[in-house]
Parts: C-alpha cells; structure tokens; sequence
C-alpha cells in the first residue's frame, strides 16, 4: 500500500512539472510517506525529519512534507513538535498533494489536508505503467475491524470498497498498458463489498448498461445476496477480473480470516490466473490472546480455514503475521504461538514484537514483556519459520512449476528473476525479452529462498 501511495504521489507531482532527483541535497522539495503499524517505523521518520532540520537552515527554500498514517496519527502536532515540516497529506487526500506544495510554497505557511471519506483520487489518476508488466490496485481502504492493537482502522478510516465497474475498467486499462500481474490492495481485501455502482449513482445510465454491468458477475441474474455481503463480494471481483485478456496473475493483499470462505476458496481453485499465495494472519497461537487481540476466531477455527484452503486448492502457499510480546502474553501463551507454527506448517511467517500503538485498545493495557524477552521470542520463531520454509521449499526441489519473468536478476546479466504462482523466487538463465512471459522451468536448487532453475 505504502508502495502505490508513493507510485501515485511521484506520479501527480511528475504531471505537474517536478521531477525526482537521486541526492537529497539536489530536492526542493523532500516528502515522507509514512506508515504507523509500528513504532520502530515511526521513529525512523522522526530521526530524519529532526536531522532536516539543518539541511532547511542552510536552503530555507527547501520544503519539507509527511504524507501518510502518520500525518493522521499525529495531525498538526506534527508542526508544534518539527516547525521545519511545511506540508501534511493524510491517507484519503493523496490527489491534493499538488495543491497543497504549491500553497505551501506560494503562502509560505505550513499547510495540511486531511479528509474523511473516499479514496482521495481517482483510479484514472494513476501514473500510467508503461514498461512495467506488475500493478498494484488498490481495490478497498480502510478497516472496519477492531484488533487491540492495530492503528489502521484509525489511520486508514471506515471501510469503502471501490464499485465493480470502476476496477474492471482500472484492470483492463492496465492490460492495455501491457500489465500482465495486478496486485489488488486493501487493509482487508476479501471484506471488499463493492457495488454495481454506476448503476445506483448515476440514474443516466441506461438499462442496457447496467444490464452488461450485471453480467460482470458470474451470477447475472441471480437475487440480491442475503448473506450480510453488498451485491458485489470479493469472490466475485476475482471471478470477474479474471475474464479480462492479457492479465496472466493476480494476486491480492492483505486478509482476515473472518472473511477467508469457502466460496472464496473455490473460486481461486477454478481460476489458475489467481496466485496460489494466501497470506492470512494468524497473530497468535494462543486462544486467551487471540481473544485479547479481538481477532474473533480461536486457533481451531483458523486451522479449520487452512484445514479447507488446502483441500481445496492444494497448491496453495499459506503466509502468516505473528505478534509476539502482546500485553499478557505468558510463557505458556508463547509456547501456544510456537506450536501453532510446527503445526501448520507456513510456507512463511512475518515476526513482529508487539509495540503499543497510540488510540488502541491494548495501549491502555500492561506491556510486561521486557524489550529481551520480546527480542528472545521474535529470534525463536524466525529461526523456526526458517526451517520450516527451508524443509519446504527443499521438497520442491525436481518440480516443473509455472513462473512469470519479472526482471533480470540483479546478479547476472544472463539471468532472470521470476516467481511461482506461490509467489517464491526463482532465477535462471534468459533474455530480457523473457520479461512479462510465463514460463515452464524445473526446479534446481534453492538458497536462501530463492530457487534456481532450468527452462523445461
Ligand atoms: N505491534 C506489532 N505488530 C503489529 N501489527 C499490527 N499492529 C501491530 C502492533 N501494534 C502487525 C500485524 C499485522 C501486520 C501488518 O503488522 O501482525 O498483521
Ligand atoms: Fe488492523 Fe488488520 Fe485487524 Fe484491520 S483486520 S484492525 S488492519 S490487524
């Protein structure tokens, strides 16, 4: 998400006549996008803003913004606390970020835009990707979940989720652009509940159209759903981007397992465009924090997802995130999480130490877990989710996978980078001209996660 944010915001300005430069000391302008998940990431934007402080001494000219999560977590102390900051952008208020330099820069005032609702830009805004074969789309924003210990659902806001139409139409000007792998973004993609909403916005449309809107899903003429759902699920957005030409890979983070179904289960096992990656958050192994974290599920329920998951769609590479050091967490607690991993059998995990967020509910709660037994935690189950990934990924060794060439390897001129359709790395001899195809290779060797290869 960071990533687009920063695509997109590069974009607007580039359209608007400025360029990026390499060196710091060429900019006229330096902006942070920023994120708020955690403090460590927090504080590396606080360093940098105090050492700007200097730089802006030397050229007063040089203007100094923060876009981003933290812009909503900290608002306009941002200015009390660093006055060498002249422009904040919040979360939904990207597209305004032209407007807001040039205020900053003509009026010579500090300046800050944050809105409320909506995206805050447009789909067609997007810089275009020519030359590129990968996009992210962000398809919904904001979270309407409440875990203990998440700032999202304050920095990002309520849930909206982007009309049908409009992403159909996103991906098919992608494709044109020569995109053959969409990445679709959201806080919580699979609790995308879009609309048919040219339809119910636009009393213009005829009813021929929002007939061929109706056809977008799969079931034109079924009723409204009942189930809790708006008319347009996430199952459906798959099914629906699927039949579009010249994507080859889709892919979509991130997920809460409230809103990993059956129904979504099936519909990536019948279309061989989706990646086989699922990445789904388990946070603990413990059922006393789970419940402490409000994450809604027990550990047996989760397994009982991935139980399903790979039943059904067997090639299926499961991802998790892992908190360890929550408030509470005992001993035993721990040994739960660590059971949890040897169990289930992730292809990988990403380990966090649990850093208390402002505007959560565990920030008012005890964090007990000194600093070295959070780190202890954290080394252990790396170093166990490393042998795990490393036993599996060993097995696949003799294979003859699916890739699709991203780039040339950064190690050699002769190679490529590619990856499966569980997204692992894999590297082998070819051609730039490779770049964007798919190709058909026979698994090697493996170090460190990547796989070397030899076309089949
Ligand atoms: N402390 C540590 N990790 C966190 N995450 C979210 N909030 C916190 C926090 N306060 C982790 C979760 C989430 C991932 C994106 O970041 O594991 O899934
Ligand atoms: Fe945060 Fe994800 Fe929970 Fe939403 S579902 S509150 S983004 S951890």
């Amino acid at each position: 998400m960071n990533e687009f944010d920063t695509n997109l915001a590069a974009g607007l300005l580039r359209k608007g006549g400025h360029s990026i430069v390499e060196e710091q000391d060429e900019a006229d302008v330096i902006l942070f996008n920023t994120c708020s998940v955690r403090q460590h990431a927090e504080d590396r934007v606080f360093n940098q803003l105090a050492q700007l402080k200097a730089a802006k001494k030397q050229k007063p000219d040089l203007l100094i913004g923060v876009m981003g999560c933290m812009v909503e977590n900290y608002k306009t102390k941002f200015f009390i606390d660093y006055p060498q900051v002249d422009l904040l952008i919040g979360t939904r208020s990207i597209s305004e970020l032209p407007k807001v330099l040039e205020k900053a820069r003509a009026e010579r005032r500090q300046v800050i835009e944050l809105a409320k609702t909506g995206f805050g830009y447009e789909l067609y805004e997007m810089p275009r990707l020519e030359g590129k074969m990968q996009a992210y789309l962000p398809i919904m924003t904001g979270c309407d979940k409440v875990c203990s210990f998440c700032v999202v659902p304050y920095v990002r806001g309520r849930e909206i989720s982007r009309p049908l139409r409009e992403v159909v139409d996103e991906v098919r000007r992608l494709a044109e652009q020569g995109i053959k792998h969409v990445t679709l973004l959201g806080q919580n993609v699979n609790s995308y509940n879009g609309t048919l909403a040219s339809v119910i916005a636009s009393p213009a449309i005829g009813r021929d159209e929002a007939i061929s809107e109706q056809r977008l899903l799969r079931r034109p003429e079924g009723p409204p759903r009942n189930d809790g759902h708006g008319d347009v699920t996430f199952p459906d957005l798959l099914d629906a981007l699927c039949e579009i030409d010249g994507i080859e890979k889709i892919g979509f983070t991130t997920s809460h397992p409230s809103d990993a179904t059956e129904e979504l289960y099936r519909v990536i096992a019948r279309n061989p465009k989706i990646s086989r990656r699922f990445h789904l958050p388990l946070q603990s192994g413990s059922d006393f924090i789970l419940g402490r974290m409000k994450r809604d599920h027990t550990l047996t329920e989760y397994r009982k997802k991935i139980d399903l998951m790979r039943e059904l769609i067997p090639d299926v590479a499961v991802t998790t995130d892992i908190i360890v050091g929550f408030p509470g967490e005992t001993e035993e607690d721990y040994e739960a999480t660590k059971k949890a991993l040897a169990d289930i059998q992730f292809d990988g995990a990403f380990i966090f130490k649990y850093s208390p967020r402002p505007h959560t509910a565990a920030a008012r709660w005890d964090d007990k877990t000194p600093a070295e037994e959070k780190n202890r935690r954290n080394n252990q189950l790396l170093q166990i989710q490393r042998e795990i990934t490393r036993r599996k990924n060993q097995t696949l060794l003799g294979e003859t996978v699916k890739v699709m060439v991203e780039d040339m390897s950064k190690r050699s001129r002769e190679e490529v980078l590619a990856r499966t359709w569980q997204e692992k790395k894999v590297v082998f001899k070819g051609t730039p001209e490779m770049i964007g195809s798919l190709q058909t290779v026979k698994l090697t060797s493996v170090t460190d996660e990547t796989f070397r290869a030899e076309v089949a």
